[in-house]
């Protein structure tokens, strides 16, 4: 039995039932892999829902507000995948659905994991999107490394073409590959109990306990933080919105107080203006006079 097909038998039994892998719909797949892009599993399941009942179909996304789709997205975080989703949609709309990975691939939007993805997921193609799980997973099955940085990528791929099925389920591979990553081939893997210990290359390093944990295995995102603050400007920028969402329209004066308990009108107000103009930038907030609001159109 190859190992890609001992992961699909193990797959079956085990594998979570999430309600993007219920579908072949493109548009479905797309929404489920954006929202999953920097979202927990747990809390887009909700989430994916309640979109697809308010946005069923790309027509129907397409005609949405800049406004619609931030107030749909509340709670979820990184609101300018909204927008970007909305977008995409559009040009779905107007230019028809891609048909190969490449297709994807030049929406405005959609990176090269996002179009393997939708291509493997929608449109059983034999492709590999590589993140952060799969990268981890089969660096250690295939290259036996046990930390595999993006560095490997490359190599990840040129090993896959043999590991990946030439036939039957190949387009299963990635979605149980994610549940491998997150239930056993974790960080601190359970190789013990792995259904591709006999396969893997790196196993026997974990099991005898030769492996040395980095700290940090992923690059520390370099986000912004203005003086003192606890946390990084995004979750700031997040308050921001939801307060306009809440109220309606908001002078630019009131928020530092109700954003931040800290608020010092001296040191902080340029940080506040600046973090308002970015989301007027972006598209997430309107400006008309010192007002501002969520944008229409
Ligand atoms: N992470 C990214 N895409 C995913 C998917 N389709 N299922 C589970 N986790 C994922």
């Amino acid at each position: 039995m190859t190992s890609a097909s001992r992961l699909l038998k193990w797959y079956d039994r085990h594998g979570r039932a999430l309600p993007w892998r219920r579908t072949r719909d493109p548009y479905r797949i797309l929404v489920s892999e954006i929202m999953l892009q920097q979202t927990q599993v747990e809390r887009v399941k909700n989430f994916y829902k309640g979109w697809l009942k308010l946005f069923p179909t790309w027509k129907r996304l397409a005609r949405a507000t800049n406004e619609d789709v931030i107030r749909a997205w509340a709670g979820l975080g990184y609101n300018r995948r909204a927008l970007i989703l909305r977008d995409i949609a559009r040009e779905v709309v107007t230019r028809g659905v891609p048909t190969t990975e490449t297709g994807w691939f030049t929406l405005k939007g959609i990176g090269p994991y996002t179009a393997a993805a939708i291509s493997a997921f929608a449109q059983k193609r034999r492709t590999l999107p590589i993140d952060t799980n799969i990268r981890r997973v089969l660096g250690r099955l295939l290259l036996g490394k046990p930390f595999p940085t993006m560095m490997y990528d490359k190599l990840i791929r040129r090993a896959a073409e043999s590991f990946l099925p030439k036939h039957g389920r190949h387009y299963d591979i990635p979605q149980a590959v994610f549940d491998l990553a997150t239930s056993i081939c974790t960080k601190t893997p359970q190789c013990a109990i792995c259904p591709l210990r006999d396969d893997c290359k790196a196993a026997k390093l974990f099991l005898n306990g030769s492996t040395k944990t980095p700290k940090r295995t992923t690059k520390k995102t370099n986000e912004r933080h203005h003086r003192d603050k606890p946390f990084p400007d995004r979750i700031y920028r997040g308050r921001i919105l939801r307060l306009v969402r809440e109220w309606g329209q908001v002078r630019n004066r009131e928020f530092g107080p109700l954003i931040d308990p800290t608020f010092d009108q001296k040191l902080d107000q340029m940080w506040i203006n600046a973090m308002v103009d970015r989301l007027v930038n972006d598209g997430l907030l309107s400006r008309k006079r010192n007002k501002i609001t969520l944008p229409t159109s």
